[in-house]
């Protein structure tokens, strides 16, 4: 088996890798922009990994990016973790990094996925995890860039799962709500917060085809929070530009 996580250091990728519990034969491939913090992040695996950079931004080379790949095997599994979450105020006070945050979350995941499963549906299987949000139900006004570029790609990968039905290649879209680590640090947690580790085990589980996600080509995590994204899209728009939190 041959994995492929895209965002190598992403605590929530990692967590998906460590879950799958893959066996001694698997090969783990960290991509992403620094060598140093790949090889700690796959120490932190316990397992060997092999090491590749990958720029989420630098579009015009992911086609060779991921030719280089297959040509050593096309993947049996991707896992789309890259992201940033650049606070809005940055955001409007300095518009470059608005588009850093849309190339990175929406833009550079078309562009590899789109070159990754064309390999797969040649080759007539393969699995793609893709990482999307509670963002990107309803973008609020705290977080209306972040919030788009996950609505961005969720509509993205469900198109995209859709155009693969049928060829071997499975799209595995994963909605969690707020995530305690690295990327929410100093952020107050909302309600139904949950861990990288939880959903690592939702993902896992979905996966081998266990638990709440069997089968399906979306999971929410936790699986309750698909209620609370109900209630979300009924709140009346005044009331939901006046929401804190
Ligand atoms: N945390 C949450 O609350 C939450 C909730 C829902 C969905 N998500 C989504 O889940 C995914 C993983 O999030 P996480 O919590 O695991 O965050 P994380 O630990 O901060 O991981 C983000 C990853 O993206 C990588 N990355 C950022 N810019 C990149 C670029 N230009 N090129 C290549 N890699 C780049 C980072 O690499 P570096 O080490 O180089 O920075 C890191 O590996 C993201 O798509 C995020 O939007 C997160």
């Amino acid at each position: 088996m041959r994995v492929v996580l895209l965002g190598g250091t992403s605590e929530i990728g990692l967590a998906i890798l460590s879950a799958l519990r893959l066996g001694a034969d698997a090969e783990v491939i960290l991509a992403g922009r620094d060598p140093q913090r790949l090889e700690g992040a796959g120490k932190s695996l316990n397992r060997p990994v092999t090491v590749v950079r990958y720029d989420a931004v630098d579009t015009d080379a992911h086609q060779a990016f991921v030719d280089e790949i297959c040509a050593g095997g096309v993947p049996d599994l991707i896992i789309a973790a890259t992201g940033i979450l650049i606070p809005q105020e940055r955001a409007e006070q300095d518009v470059r990094l608005a588009a850093t945050m849309i190339e990175t979350n929406f833009t550079g995941h078309v562009t590899a996925l789109l070159a990754f499963g064309e390999a797969m549906r040649r080759r007539g299987s393969g699995t793609i995890v893709v990482l999307s949000s509670i963002a990107a139900v309803r973008p609020r006004k705290f977080n209306s860039v972040y919030g788009a570029t996950k609505a961005a790609l969720d509509a993205f990968a469900r198109g995209y799962a859709d155009s693969l039905h049928g060829t071997g290649v499975r799209v595995l879209l994963v909605r969690p709500g707020f995530v305690k680590g690295r990327m929410t640090e100093g952020m107050q947690a909302a309600p139904l917060a949950t861990t990288p580790e939880k959903v690592g085990a939702a993902v896992a589980g979905a996966l081998r085809g266990q638990g709440r996600g069997d089968g399906k080509s979306v999971i929410w995590v936790p699986s309750s929070l698909v209620g609370l994204a109900t209630v979300m899209k009924l709140i009346p728009r005044p009331v939901w530009r006046t929401l804190k939190n």
